[in-house]
């Protein structure tokens, strides 16, 4: 039987992507490596078709935390402070790294289940005028709220502030708008919605935003260092070769397929059936879907039904659904539509709901 990853990442892998990891061994010092990077920045900037005068796309061993961790501690300037628009665990964890790396943070933190609080954050950019970097999540995986990033752009726009964007769970699927919001960099990883494996993660950059500070705040995490050797066609340190290769192959395959609109629109016709089997089984979703990403969705766990056998059922039958985290650990589970599920497993799954879930009252 075919498992299938409904978790937020690691995604089911495709076939090509699987094989793709058995390509010969490679030095990360030998001209094919530089070749197989020079493929993997390019397609990234492909993407959203940004233009590589203008940004970067930094690749690093390691998973998304440590792209958002590069990107905050490499971008805040030493002298600036940094706001981070919070409303869920990922936040929650922007916060947490500034605050490890001695930048000066502020928080404007809203309810879990409510959006960003932009009255907030316009409220804390008018009184801080040292504030320089607002840091926020795009897609909040918490909750599975994809956060509206307009108003919050607008308002950065109004105070000369630049965004820096966790877009781990949304970076391939959703809309980000790198033209008119004030983005200096997004973080996000190969092994979402780009289907790639996990173990490679990146960073895209406004040139201009990495130019202009080199805080030298980590060694390891540098995305000054980084971009200044993988523009010469190296890399500071060991890259995860294999990774490489999967990603390079998986962005041909997301490209094959359509690009990012074609993935959103499958993404959503997937979160469609499911959320139309729990509404008939009796489940409420956690948000309205129109707040939701269409990478993963939340549903209330029914009265009476536990979440480890509601899980073990489901992973019986084939498939890894994923828990509520921090506060909302107990009373919620989650479903993501990421990875490589075809219409027969899609099929599979809302049988094993009805047949997991049925016994609830409607
Ligand atoms: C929005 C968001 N940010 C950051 C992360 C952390 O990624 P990782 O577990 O790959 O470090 C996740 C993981 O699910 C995420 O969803």
């Amino acid at each position: 039987m075919r498992q299938i990853l409904l978790n937020p990442g690691p995604v089911t892998l495709s076939a090509r992507v699987r094989e793709a990891l058995l390509k010969p061994d490679l030095c990360h010092r030998e001209p094919e490596f530089a070749t197989l990077q020079h493929s993997i920045r390019e397609g990234l900037l492909a993407v959203y078709g940004l233009q590589a005068e203008d940004w970067a796309s930094i690749l690093l061993t390691g998973s998304g935390t440590a792209a958002v961790e590069a990107m905050i501690s490499s971008l805040v300037p030493r002298s600036g402070t940094l706001l981070v628009a919070e409303n869920g665990v990922y936040g929650e964890r922007i916060r947490q790294i500034a605050e490890r790396h001695g930048i000066a943070t502020l928080a404007a933190v809203s309810d879990w289940q409510g959006g960003i609080d932009v009255a907030s954050v316009d409220a804390a950019l008018r009184t801080n005028p040292d504030i320089t970097h607002v840091a926020a999540v795009h897609h909040e995986t918490t909750t599975g709220r994809l956060n509206d990033l307009a108003p919050l752009a607008a308002a950065c726009q109004e105070h000369g502030v630049q965004m820096l964007l966790d877009t781990v769970s949304s970076f391939g699927a959703e809309f980000i708008d790198f033209t008119h919001w004030p983005i200096a960099a997004c973080a996000a990883t190969a092994n979402k919605c780009l289907h790639g494996v996990p173990g490679t993660s990146f960073v895209v950059a406004r040139r201009a935003a990495l130019a202009a500070h080199a805080t030298k705040r980590t060694l390891y995490l540098d995305l000054d260092a980084y971009l200044a050797n993988q523009d010469g066609g190296g890399t500071p340190f060991t890259q995860s070769v294999q990774t490489f290769y999967a990603l390079d192959a998986a962005l041909a395959e997301f490209f094959d397929e359509g690009g990012w609109t074609a993935r959103r629109a499958r993404y959503r016709s997937r979160q469609a059936a499911i959320c139309d089997k729990m509404l008939s089984l009796g489940v409420e979703p956690l948000l309205a879907p129109a707040a939701s990403s269409c990478v993963l969705r939340a549903y209330k766990l029914p009265p009476g039904c536990g979440y480890q056998a509601l899980h073990d059922g489901l992973k019986a039958r084939g498939f890894v659904i994923y828990a509520g985290q921090g506060k909302l650990a107990s009373g919620i589970f989650r479903i993501s539509a990421m990875g490589d599920i075809g219409d027969d497993d899609l099929a599979r799954l809302l049988d094993a709901l009805d047949a997991e879930l049925a016994h609830q009252e409607p």
